[in-house]
């Protein structure tokens, strides 16, 4: 019996996999990229918290909305034996919702400012950027309703991005103002398209009836032509709405941050008041969203927590690797797990428990080493370090033994010295160092 993995999911390897368009499945990659993410939302002011991969189905259908994508075809639902229906979360916000009610976080901190890296699931119909498990990068502002607030959170994706290297994305943003101005653009909105509704692609006819503002999110050629003369959703906000934009687009200029106004900008989530933007790479093909988020004034409350103003977003990191691979970018990663190889020459018993206390002492003086432990030979030894590229070698047989010395060897020019043992973690710290 052999086992494959489930489709539209995926491996992350120590080691570059085989073919070159997989090489982002990287666990050095990954760590880097969250690294930085952690050191970003730090700077930014921050704090992590994590959440559970299950949820009550419930919070995701009331609060995503019953009519999108995600909820009417893409959770993974199930019922547990006399408990609750219950979801793989399929994004990360109505979780960090739910957690800051249930832990009166919203109380205790009035103004709260959290970040995730966490895993998400959609059953979705794959392609390149586009998993059945995604994992995104996320942050959620809470307590403040002011713009400012909004240009913050634009600003930490974009210097996530820019020191990562990719500076050639660009910022979508719009404003879907609150419900009751989306529920008289809706109307504005189908009453344009009427006339056209039967040139329009099977998909616009059932958003139409369903999620109308949806229609826009379109790739179909010819409903895009459709709706090349639609009405503008900002022309529908309210005036608080609309001053809130302008106080964004201000305060975006302010910090030299570049954007453009995207009118068919709407997200697929209903629980969006406002601010609406998306970060677009160019190196996706169709999933060209590195990452999206929004201002969502109302879920909080909706949510059974009191009315509070909130703001996020979520950047995928699948994305955000294929671009850098498709980008070449070279990321500083940090050394691997096998900077130094022992190798140790016979097995008699002083000698492996001198080798063990040798490894030891690396070990607690913070110098990564590794040895193959299954050989006594030095051409296989030798071999494995090679495998592992390792940058030094040290090699302890009886004479070094005898001595209290070892023999350390660089990897890369084969050059051999010896060093009193007694000495070797300062030599191998003044290597590291130097
Ligand atoms: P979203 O736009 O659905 O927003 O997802 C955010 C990002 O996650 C997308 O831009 C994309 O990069 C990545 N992503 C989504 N689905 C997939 C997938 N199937 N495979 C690979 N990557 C994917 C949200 O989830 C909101 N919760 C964001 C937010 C936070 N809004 C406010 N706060």
């Amino acid at each position: 019996m052999s086992y494959k993995r489930l489709p539209y999911m995926y491996d992350v390897l120590p080691f570059s996999p085989t073919s070159p368009d997989d090489s982002w499945q990287n666990t050095a990659l990954c760590q880097y990229v969250e690294a930085k993410f952690r050191e970003v939302c730090r700077r930014f002011g921050y704090r992590e918290i994590r959440t559970p991969i299950l949820e009550p189905t419930e919070l995701f259908t009331r609060n995503i909305g019953k009519g999108t994508d995600i909820v009417s075809k893409e959770m993974f639902s199930f019922q547990m034996r006399g408990e609750h229906d219950i979801s793989l979360k399929p994004e990360g916000t109505a979780s960090v919702v739910r957690a800051c009610i249930q832990n009166r976080l919203l109380i205790d901190y009035p103004m709260l400012k959290l970040y995730y890296i966490g895993q998400n699931f959609r059953a979705e119909r794959g392609q390149k950027g586009r998993y059945r498990q995604h994992q995104q990068l996320g942050v959620e502002a809470f307590g403040v309703a002011d713009p400012q607030v909004d240009a913050e959170v634009i600003s930490l994706a974009v210097t996530f991005y820019g020191e990562l290297g990719i500076n050639d994305c660009e910022l979508k943003i719009n404003s879907v103002g609150t419900p009751a101005s989306r529920v008289a653009y809706a109307e504005a909105l189908r009453d344009f398209v009427r006339p056209y509704l039967s040139d329009m692609s099977e998909e616009g006819q059932t958003r139409f009836e369903g999620n109308p503002l949806r229609m826009l999110d379109t790739k179909s050629e010819r409903d895009l032509q459709i709706l090349e003369n639609a009405p503008h959703l900002v022309d529908y906000l309210d005036a608080e709405s609309r001053d809130h934009f302008e106080k964004l687009q201000d305060y975006l200029s302010a910090l030299g941050i570049v954007y453009t106004l995207d009118h068919r900008l709407v997200r697929g989530f209903d629980y969006y008041t406002k601010t609406a933007f998306e970060i677009v790479g160019k190196h996706l093909g169709s999933q060209s969203a590195l990452g999206g988020g929004g201002r969502y004034d109302g879920l909080v409350k909706d949510c059974g927590g009191a009315d509070t103003p909130g703001i996020g977003f979520g950047l995928g990191m699948e994305r955000c690797l294929i671009t850098l691979q498709e980008m070449g970018v070279e990321l500083p990663l940090p050394p691997g797990a096998s900077q130094v190889f022992l190798i140790v020459l016979g097995d008699d018993a002083a000698l492996v428990r001198r080798s063990l206390q040798i490894m030891a002492e690396l070990r607690t003086n913070g110098i990564a080493v590794d040895r193959d432990f299954r050989s006594k030979k030095f051409t296989q030894q030798i071999k494995t370090a090679d495998t592992f590229k390792a940058r030094y070698a040290l090699v302890l047989g009886e004479n070094e033994l005898a001595q209290n010395v070892i023999q350390l060897r660089d990897q890369t020019t084969k050059e051999q010295k010896e060093v009193a043992l007694s000495g070797l973690v300062a030599e191998l710290k003044g290597l590291f160092a130097g």
